[in-house]
């Protein structure tokens, strides 16, 4: 349960969001979570005991992201090889995240329904993606994304739920590319993330049976492009598997489910 002090400046969409989540209880005073605006009018959250840490609003529209998904050498990338073309169907990132390689599949033209359960993560991307998608719209020529990327931007969909639930109640219907990267446990004595991870890390915790049952999910859908995110070196899931495309530190295992 997070406990989430909320600023009088927060639009009142997200307080009534967060009043109905049955994983928030909006807290009176700031002890723990804070939600509030910042300089840019970018919904950003910060933690009390966490001072060191900057405190984190996603933004899209920086010159460091718009440069990123203008100058991206799609054919190079393991995971855009991965999910295959953007003509084969929408792609369903049932672990949207921070939106990371969401921003990639949109720079490669991609239809993206992007899924978050956790309701602090699932406000700060879609704050992010609402301006990333002002921007598409109304500043369009200074952008200068291709018109593959704007329609990718106007199309994008994000929902806050279970992956799980959703698959279960009927994925099945839909057709593409189901996208999984999920956490998978930090290793010992291994390097501190940096950045948007460390807040992950405070966020998110990772679970085996949370891996296993949305692993579970994606190989039970049907005539799906099923592609997931692993380390170098671990082990593949069973089911029906293609192909492994490797990058320099992670690997994007595919799978057609029939
Ligand atoms: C490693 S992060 C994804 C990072 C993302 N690919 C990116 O590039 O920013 C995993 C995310 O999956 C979310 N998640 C885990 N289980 C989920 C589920 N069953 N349904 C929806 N989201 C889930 C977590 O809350 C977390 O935000």
């Amino acid at each position: 349960m997070f406990e989430v002090f909320v600023a009088d400046a927060v639009s009142e969409d997200v307080k009534s969001f967060l009043k109905k989540s049955k994983d928030v209880q909006v807290a009176e005073e700031y002890l723990q979570w804070h939600l509030a605006l910042n300089d840019n009018d970018q919904l950003c959250l910060s933690h009390i005991e966490e001072k060191k840490l900057k405190p984190l609003a996603l933004d899209f529209v920086s010159a460091r992201s718009l440069h990123k998904m203008r100058s991206l050498q799609r054919s190079k990338q393991p995971l855009i090889k991965a999910l295959g073309r953007p003509e084969q169907g929408r792609v369903y990132d049932l672990t949207a995240g921070f939106g990371g390689d969401l921003l990639l599949m949109l720079s490669a033209g991609f239809h993206v329904t992007a899924v978050e359960s956790n309701p602090l993560v699932y406000l700060l991307l879609s704050d992010a993606v609402n301006r990333l998608k002002f921007a598409a719209e109304s500043e369009a020529e200074t952008i200068g994304f291709p018109k593959r990327v704007t329609d990718a931007i106007s199309k994008l969909q994000v929902v806050h739920a279970d992956s799980v639930t959703l698959v279960e109640a009927g994925m099945n219907r839909a057709t593409g590319a189901v996208y999984l990267d999920p956490m998978f446990e930090a290793k010992k004595g291994g390097r501190l993330s940096q950045g948007p991870m460390q807040w992950m890390q405070r966020l998110v915790s990772h679970s085996e049976e949370g891996v296993e049952s949305l692993v579970r999910a994606a190989l039970s859908t049907k005539g799906f492009r099923v592609v997931i995110k692993r380390g170098l070196k671990a082990d593949r899931f069973d089911g029906p598997f293609q192909h492994a495309f490797a990058g320099s530190s992670v690997r994007y295992d595919m799978y057609l489910t029939s």
